[in-house]
């Protein structure tokens, strides 16, 4: 007995011993960084104008079957267990992953690093980087060309911090707004989705790093993730779940895709044959890699294999070399179908490994002056003014007194502190914006967090103007860790089992009853207030929205929010921000949501396509968002150059007839006229930023192809165009009443 505690005594007490010997060591493992394009001095002409199509040919002819595997996960489980003890759990560093490496062949590496609102893998020198606003925020912008330069600045940091492989955006679709991950993502509608995706993905190969657009498919529930099966008719997947995925894949051409973890239809996403072959490559033509999401993103290497999965994540697992090798003996796989996978991810990654770099990716560009700018801009752009009655902006004035009141009114507050956390410098929190703001005014600006209820009330009785901070941080929401047998467990017993972690779900919509009491009582003592919110999606505001008379959604909004928030409130920038996402009048009408669960429905119908067609009462729309200037859309009318038969082109007018310069965002709604099938009231086809001075006009053109009318028909398994009459509206907004129907439906 005594022996065999001892025994016990000293296995344990060697495993700590080699934990630790492995933390160090790996720490400098991770330093030693290799080179992620090709090198130049082995080759006699320019890299970019090497063919690697037949370079990947070519190296897969000399490969041995162990080196084609090597090609297909991403590091040795004994070197990346350790890189991640040593780094990212001793040092909340995340390493740099080399997938790969061919020394003997010459093959460079790639590296993968998130990057939803800024590059995660930092290297030896770098301790932080530009840290965005979160994608939630940035599709509330509706301004895409930001979002191009948001991924441009993304990417070139990612090269300066030695990693060439983004894994983003993530465009799952916002399905309920309790999504613990919502913030990551582009919102409720698939053109919304689309459109942020393409852009995203075009601002990151820019510089040469390979996008990996994610989580292909359906993960839209984050508590139940690793284990949840959906199930899904036809057109619900085809025309409301992957219509962004399909267009970011044929637009946006992106390098890789990420698997998901969840289940479609009883198979888990990194080893669904009819998503990864069937959909992916032949009805849409993806010629890039596919890599699964990390750690438990498959179970079954041979099926991953069969269905098409390129590379395994971060470390060989279900890729071993032995179950490859059975396989093969087996007969359940061939050698061919191992030649193609290593042959799609090379021919793909060696055109980034061999391209032409226009700038030097050196550590200077990270935080540079025009990143911080951009940084400060998207913020601005983002923030959606929900409600104002005649209070903001509020006048910048002297001698008077400011209050910034909540939680986080002084917080760094950048949103999930999972896989799309991204380390700044600094945080520009909302009382530190609205103290740079009245930096050189004489004028007091008190910070309370409202924790001792009197003495917050007492303050707010002599403010001449009150804002008061509200919301979520990473604790309320985000990406979620748990074992995958408490997750198994909790989903089984339809509620949490075990203890609660950090993120996850919402499980309520409402603010929390501290942020819920102060508004109601600070409201009640004086009414010169604004209530900020941050978070990552929709909230339920019944309870105070009567209470107060403005209310800004700022969202989780990067390093530069606060000091963007001081400009919207203050008037210095106008409002511009939308609504991604309808919030409902009540939460029992969003389609069913349950955090615990291990089998779910995804209908078709959600967001306003789902309160439009069931005549649900709504709190605010779909693409609503206040100015400070009022504009006029008028003339709406066909253009006068409809030659091409496949698009429709539309030009609307727009006037500022305020005095005030502003921007708007006018979207264009189809609606199906005497449709045969069922189909939704009215969905988003075309949408336009536009930014006019007091008094300026504008005149607009949409175009819309007439493919984008179509509907998927479940029984002939095509997308077809009904010859029905086609409905045109456009507006500020989804609510019908903002909206200019065009005179006649249009027939196709
Ligand atoms: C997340 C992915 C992420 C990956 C790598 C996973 O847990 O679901 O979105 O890219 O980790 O950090």
């Amino acid at each position: 007995m005594k022996a065999t505690k001892f025994l016990k005594f000293l296995v344990i007490t060697i495993f700590v011993f080699l934990i630790i010997i492995f933390s160090v060591v790996s720490y400098n493992i991770d330093y030693k960084m290799y080179d992620l394009k090709a090198d130049q001095n082995l080759y006699s002409q320019n890299l970019w104008e090497i063919n690697t199509d037949s370079l990947s040919e070519k190296l897969l002819s000399m490969m041995t079957l162990e080196e084609k595997i090597d090609q297909m996960y991403g590091e040795k489980m004994y070197k990346s267990i350790p890189k991640f003890f040593g780094n990212f759990i001793l040092k909340q560093k995340f390493p740099h992953i080399y997938a790969g490496r061919n020394k003997r062949l010459n093959i460079p590496p790639w590296v993968l690093s998130d990057g939803p609102r800024g590059a995660r893998v930092l290297n030896k020198n770098i301790s932080s980087v530009t840290t965005f606003p979160v994608a939630m925020a940035r599709a509330a912008s509706w301004n895409t060309l930001l979002e191009y330069k948001v991924h441009d600045v993304i990417s070139k940091e990612m090269r300066a911090n030695k990693t060439n492989y983004a894994a983003t955006p993530c465009i799952n679709l916002l399905r309920h707004p309790g999504w613990g991950r919502a913030q990551e993502t582009y919102g409720e509608d698939p053109w919304l989705l689309g459109e942020f995706g393409i852009a995203a993905v075009k601002g990151i190969e820019k510089n040469n790093v390979m996008a990996c657009p994610k989580h292909f498919a359906l993960n839209s529930i984050e508590n139940s993730r690793w284990v949840i099966d959906v199930s899904i008719n036809e057109r619900a997947l085809r025309e409301v779940y992957l219509p962004h995925f399909k267009k970011v894949i044929q637009k946006g051409k992106p390098a890789s895709i990420m698997s998901a973890y969840n289940k479609v239809r009883g198979k888990y996403s990194g080893s669904n044959h009819e998503l990864l072959t069937k959909i992916l490559r032949n009805d849409w033509g993806f010629k890039g890699f596919v890599s699964t999401d990390w750690m438990y993103g498959i179970y079954d290497g041979i099926e991953a294999i069969n269905a098409g999965l390129n590379v395994e994540m971060p470390w060989q697992d279900e890729y071993s070399y032995n179950i490859i090798k059975k396989g093969i003996n087996d007969n359940h796989i061939n050698l061919n179908q191992i030649d193609s996978l290593v042959l799609t991810t090379l021919k793909t990654r060696l055109k980034f490994a061999y391209s032409y770099d226009s700038i030097k990716y050196d550590e200077k560009l990270i935080l540079n002056a025009s990143h911080i700018d951009l940084a400060r801009t998207v913020a601005e752009e983002s923030m959606v003014l929900i409600k104002n009655e005649d209070i903001l902006p509020f006048e910048i004035s002297k001698n008077i007194k400011v209050g910034v009141i909540g939680d986080l009114a002084n917080l760094e507050n950048t949103g999930d502190m999972g896989s799309s956390n991204s380390s700044s410098p600094y945080v520009i929190t909302p009382f530190q914006g609205i103290k740079n703001l009245f930096d050189n005014i004489n004028t007091d600006v008190f910070l309370d967090d409202g924790n001792n209820l009197d003495e917050t009330i007492k303050l707010a009785k002599k403010l001449d103007q009150i804002i008061l901070v509200v919301g979520y941080t990473y604790e309320d929401e985000g990406e979620y860790v748990m074992s995958r047998g408490q997750m198994l467990k909790s989903a089984e017993a339809k509620e949490l089992v075990g203890i609660k972690g950090i993120g996850g779900d919402r499980e309520s919509l409402k603010l929390n009853k501290k942020d819920e009491k102060l508004i109601k009582a600070i409201s009640k003592v004086n009414k010169n207030i604004v209530v900020v919110y941050v978070g990552g999606s929709a909230i339920n505001m019944n309870n105070w929205i009567d209470d107060v008379p403005a209310v800004l959604f700022s969202w989780y909004s990067g390093m530069e929010g606060g000091n963007a928030l001081a400009s919207i409130i203050y008037g210095l920038v106008n409002p511009s921000g939308k609504l991604p996402f309808t919030i409902a009048k009540n939460d029992s009408d969003y389609p069913y949501f349950n955090p615990y669960t291990d089998k779910i429905n995804y209908g078709y119908y959600h967001g306003y396509t789902l309160f439009e067609k069931f005549n649900k009462k709504i709190a605010y729309p779909f693409g609503y968002g206040l100015s400070y200037s009022s504009f006029k859309i008028d003339n709406f009318r066909l253009s006068e150059d409809n030659t091409d038969k496949n698009i429709i082109k539309f030009k609307v007018d727009i006037k500022n007839i305020s005095k005030v310069y502003g921007k708007e965002v006018v979207q264009l709604y189809v609606g199906f006229e005497n449709s045969q099938i069922d189909r939704p009231l009215k969905l988003l086809r075309d949408f336009k930023k536009v930014s006019l001075n007091p008094g300026e006009e504008k005149t607009l053109l949409f175009k819309i192809e007439k493919n984008d009318l179509s509907y998927y028909n479940e029984i002939e398994k095509k997308w077809m165009t009904e010859n029905i009459k086609y409905n045109f509206y456009v507006g500020n907004s989804s609510e019908n009443n903002s909206l200019i129907k065009y005179k006649e439906g249009i027939d196709i």
